[in-house]
């Protein structure tokens, strides 16, 4: 029994030594261009999805037509654009070098057209820890959060009078 013990013990500590020497010796790569580590991207989404899966499923309190789209097209140009593109222009140059990368959430990517609107609530809301989305819970109202939310669920299948906005 005790020699297990003893086993355990070293083997813990082996593990939390070679931890330690991956990180000091330079082996965790911290370039934005540097591969993602393994299990790295799975954890990150198992984590994103354990915090926000109870709340996703709340509806909109707010109707997708013309006008909330209009408003949460100006949100977007004024505080999203610049990570996640113009409609019909290249990639900035801040999204082309973040780790992650902030996904293009216009025409012709995809997007979130097939996220829940809470889900995308939930995400702009909160942001999302170490990876450079911002959370705006301090600085939109919710009334905006969820405006751009329906904008962004919407963008493909957007009004002719919303468009010119997103190109800005
Ligand atoms: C400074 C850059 C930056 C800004 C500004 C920013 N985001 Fe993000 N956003 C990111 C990054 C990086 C990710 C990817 C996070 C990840 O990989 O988990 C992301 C992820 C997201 C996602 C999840 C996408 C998916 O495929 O699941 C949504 C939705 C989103 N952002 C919406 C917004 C909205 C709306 C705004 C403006 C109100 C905004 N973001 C502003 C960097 C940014």
């Amino acid at each position: 029994m005790k020699k297990i013990l003893a086993g355990v013990v070293i083997g813990i500590c082996v593990l939390l030594l070679a931890g330690y020497l991956f990180v000091s010796l330079g082996g965790m790569p911290v370039a934005t261009k540097g591969p993602p580590l393994p299990l790295e991207k799975y954890l990150a989404r198992k984590a994103l999805h354990a915090a926000m899966d109870r709340e996703v499923g709340k509806p909109s309190p707010l109707p997708a037509d013309e006008p909330n789209f209009l408003a949460g097209a100006h949100v977007y140009q004024a505080q999203c654009a610049v990570c996640h593109g113009r409609l019909g222009q290249p990639e900035s140059a801040i999204a082309k070098g973040m780790f992650p990368h902030p996904p293009q959430l216009l025409p012709p990517k995809k997007g979130v057209t097939d996220d829940l609107v809470g889900e995308t609530y939930w995400k702009v809301k909160n942001g999302i820890r170490l990876t450079g989305m911002p959370g705006y819970v301090d600085s939109l109202t919710d009334a905006e959060l969820w405006q751009v939310s329906l904008l962004l669920l919407h963008a493909d299948k957007l009004p002719e009078s919303v468009r010119p906005i997103l190109r800005k």
